[in-house]
């Protein structure tokens, strides 16, 4: 073990007389409110579940009245999800309350997590509200809220943008209401790392029984200092971070939770706090994150970027070799990157592959194993080096392939070139057309395009009988190498909705013909509604 993360540890033992930041995680409310983030229902359990390895303290899992869709995800969460406590947000309405109540009834542990707008320019031209009418709709919410659950959260919106001493008076009317945290927003994204700091300590001492409550930050990044932000707020005495993987969120998205939490771990002397996450399961969640949503991280992202634990200049080569705290200051293995980078091959057996899974933190039956071992063979068939992210790639794969799907890609045959019009031919199984002998009929179809990827979705249009608009496509290479395999993300828009595909291959054409289809899938299975409803004050669904 590397003297820095022994380092670490003992700072993390000496945590326990530290006291304890609680981790809110809003990856599957705040973070899949941004354009293409949305996910299916099997998605988002998968998220909570791994989320609740990662050890949050809280999953706020949706917004039950926005859909169905949402309700019933939240439902599913907290009737599975056991340790982590299931939060759900609800404007300050009766209705949206008793829908969010309706939807956590089964969780073992409920939050339910009520906001009004606090600022005079929301107040005015969203709410059309007078500030006590606001204070009255707030404290309404929550002596409603804690008609279902005692545990209850408010959130002024806007905060870091309404009058400091209208804050006070709102927040602490919610407290004697019973209100058991209270989260300052900036909704926008418009707060200082100083500014923040000196608003949250205002709040904590000017508040009546402040100390009653766990104040909470919730930060968006529109200006990058979100994360800041959000550990200036723990200095000022805030003791939960509300935050997302990959900082996934509206706009510039919001805290991410590896930066937070990585900093509290490697700076916990500094800030004189701990939080409950086992950092080692960071990165497979932010992998899980990007698969789910199709949403990339730049490489130079902290903590969880590809490039965040490589060293390329030759003196931090050297310096790292020597000693890796020259220019390491967490370890890769702190976040669950193994350092040790052998790659496997095509003379890699079921022992070699299966000790890298289990290092890679996945437990698989024997079936699943033996199905991922048979996509291992034939990729490293076909290239030469098997890099870990090649296998979380097929292991996330075939979970996702698991969901039904009516459209099976059978052939493929595409004609480019330059000079010429590119053509694809294109068999697909259709699971819901049954020949004679009630088997899934194959169709084929024919179509040209403006190159290789444009006549391979129009020829799928032709088959399946829909006008699309593609609006988005992201072509990636997942491992290194010039064999790497390439994994293409599209947003496929379809009658007003937009829905998420993703495919993976060593041949980017076949990637793409996977990801087209997999969008097609989602259409007709009414599996993801990508176009987020976020309803109007006073809607109901
Ligand atoms: O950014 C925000 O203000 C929110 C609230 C609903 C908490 O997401
Ligand atoms: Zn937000």
């Amino acid at each position: 073990m590397r003297n820095i993360e022994i380092e670490n540890q003992t700072k993390n033992v000496s945590a326990r007389t530290k006291e304890k930041v609680f981790i809110f995680d809003t990856t599957l409310r705040d973070g899949e409110q941004c354009p293409g983030a949305a996910m299916s229902e099997d998605q988002k359990l998968e998220v909570a579940q791994r989320l609740e390895v990662l050890g949050v303290d809280v999953i706020e899992a949706g917004f039950p009245i926005s859909s169905k869709i949402q309700f019933q995800a939240v439902q599913r969460i907290a009737r599975e999800i056991e340790t982590p406590i299931i939060a759900a947000l609800a404007r300050a309405l009766r209705k949206d309350i008793e829908v969010a109540a309706e939807a956590l009834k089964d969780a073992r542990r409920k939050r339910i997590h009520t906001f009004i707008a606090s600022s005079p320019i929301h107040m005015k031209y969203k709410l059309g509200l007078e500030p006590n009418q606001v204070i009255q709709k707030a404290v309404e919410a929550v002596k409603i809220a804690k008609e279902f659950t005692e545990d209850v959260e408010f959130s002024p919106e806007d905060a870091t943008r309404s009058e400091k001493e209208f804050l006070v008076e709102l927040i602490s009317r919610v407290i004697e209401a019973g209100a058991t945290v209270i989260n300052i927003p900036d909704t926008v994204g418009y707060t200082t790392p100083e500014e923040y700091y000196n608003l949250i300590r205002y709040l904590i001492e000017k508040t009546s029984n402040s100390d009653k409550v766990i104040f909470s930050t919730h930060c968006h990044n529109d200006l990058g200092m979100a994360t800041a932000n959000s550990l200036a707020a723990v200095r000022a005495g805030a003791r939960q971070i509300e935050c997302t993987i990959n900082g996934i969120g509206e706009r510039a998205g919001n805290t991410a939770l590896e930066e937070v939490v990585m900093a509290i771990y490697t700076r916990g002397e500094y800030f004189n706090v701990y939080t409950d996450i086992k950092t080692k399961e960071i990165l497979k969640t932010s992998t899980l994150v990007r698969t789910v949503t199709g949403m990339v991280v730049q490489p130079n992202k902290a903590i969880v970027g590809d490039n965040a634990f490589a060293h390329e200049s030759g003196i931090h080569q050297h310096g790292v070799l020597k000693n890796p705290l020259t220019y390491e200051i967490m370890t890769p293995e702190s976040i669950g990157l193994p350092s040790n980078r052998i790659v496997l091959g095509r003379h890699s057996g079921r022992h070699a592959l299966k000790d890298r899974i289990i290092r890679l933190g996945y437990t698989l039956d024997d079936l699943q194993f033996e199905e991922i071992f048979q996509r291992f063979s034939e990729l490293a068939d076909k290239k030469k080096e098997v890099y870990d992210e090649d296998i979380i790639a097929i292991i996330d794969d075939s979970a996702r392939k698991k969901i039904k799907t009516r459209y099976e890609l059978v052939k493929l045959h595409v004609f480019t070139g330059k000079g010429t019009v590119s053509t694809a031919t294109i068999k697909l199984k259709d699971q819901e057309l049954l020949d004679e002998n009630g088997q899934p009929k194959v169709l084929t179809e024919a179509a040209t395009g403006d190159g290789p990827v444009e006549a391979i979705f129009n020829c799928i249009d032709r088959i399946v009988g829909l006008q699309t608009r593609v609006k988005s496509y992201r072509l990636q290479p997942i491992s290194e190498g010039r064999d790497a395999q390439g994994q293409v993300n599209v947003l496929v828009q379809i009658n007003q909705r937009v829905f998420a595909g993703k495919g993976i291959s060593t041949d980017i054409i076949e990637a793409s013909a996977y990801a087209y289809i997999d969008a097609i899938n989602r259409y007709f299975s009414n599996d993801d509604n990508l176009s987020v409803h976020f309803p109007k004050e006073g809607e109901t669904i």
